[in-house]
């Protein structure tokens, strides 16, 4: 591992550590449990990715599930509570996913550092991509989307959560989805939109939504829910508006309000 340790939050801080049960309220109960259990039963060498995987608590409680499945996670950055592979025993203990004993035995999960824009695995790799709460901070969430695609092998599945919206929010983040926002022809083009259209021309897109409660807000979830069921590669045909593309993140040093101000706001236009 080669990038620079930065600051970050502790470990077991909300953002970086949502667990197996959080990710499956937001899509379905024991979702994530029940689609590698099929994958399994169809072959022996499962694959799973986690895009975002923060702390590693999820990629830690699967394997604790499922001890001979490929496990991958991709964050941006190391941070001092996630350092690659030899944080992931401390996250295990804080959690009380495995005892010292267990860790001795098992293999780790791999963790990989980069923008999730570009996926580094071959094509056809993965049964199972997931992801929460993440998505939100690329930049390029088309070139992410369409990675995903090509990362999956044919009949696999990726779950998805895209985008959140919760409480007061400014006029120029009031979409279903803040921080991926399309115009076509100088008018709002709802994502949601544009993966009903992917479907109709032949790749298996669903657009969903759940509604979830954190830190006292009532937080409202857009998803994008993927099944391979073609070897054509997806294109979004999107054009990055990098003019009106920017981190939420620089308005905090005047408006110092993080629960609107974070991620990504990614601009299009078709
Ligand atoms: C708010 S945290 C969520 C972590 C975890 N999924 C959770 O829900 O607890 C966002 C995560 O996305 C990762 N991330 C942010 N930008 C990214 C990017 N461009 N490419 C890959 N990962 C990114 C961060 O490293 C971080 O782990």
């Amino acid at each position: 591992m080669t990038s620079k340790i930065v600051a970050g939050p502790k470990r077991g801080h909300f953002s970086r550590s949502r667990s197996l049960v959080d990710f499956n309220k937001k899509f379905g109960k024991y979702i994530v449990q029940k689609t590698i259990q099929k994958a399994l039963s169809q072959q022996k060498n499962v694959r799973v990715l986690e895009i975002g995987c923060g702390e590693g608590r999820v990629l830690m409680e699967l394997r604790k599930l499922f001890p001979d499945i490929e496990l991958h996670g991709i964050n941006r950055k190391p941070w001092a509570a996630m350092q690659g592979q030899r944080s992931l025993p401390k996250t295990a203990r804080h959690y009380g996913i495995f005892t010292p004993s267990e860790l001795k035995k098992i293999s780790l999960p791999q963790i990989h550092f980069y923008d999730a824009q570009e996926l580094k695995f071959p094509k056809n790799y993965f049964d199972l991509v997931i992801s929460q709460v993440s998505i939100q901070y690329v930049a390029r969430k088309d070139l992410l989307l369409q990675e995903v695609w090509r990362t999956l092998k044919l009949g696999g599945k990726a779950l998805l959560n895209i985008d959140a919206r919760a409480g007061e929010i400014p006029d120029f983040l009031d979409f279903a989805t803040p921080r991926f926002i399309i115009y076509k022809k100088s008018k709002i083009y709802p994502v949601k939109k544009l993966i009903q259209k992917l479907r109709k021309d032949g790749f298996d897109l669903r657009y969903a939504s759940s509604t979830e409660k954190e830190e006292e807000k009532v937080k409202q979830r857009v998803h994008v829910l993927i099944t391979k069921n073609s070897a054509k590669p997806l294109k979004l045909g999107l054009h990055f508006d990098d003019l009106s593309s920017f981190n939420l993140n620089v308005l905090n040093e005047e408006k110092n309000n993080w629960s609107v101000f974070w991620g990504y706001r990614s601009v299009y236009r078709c």
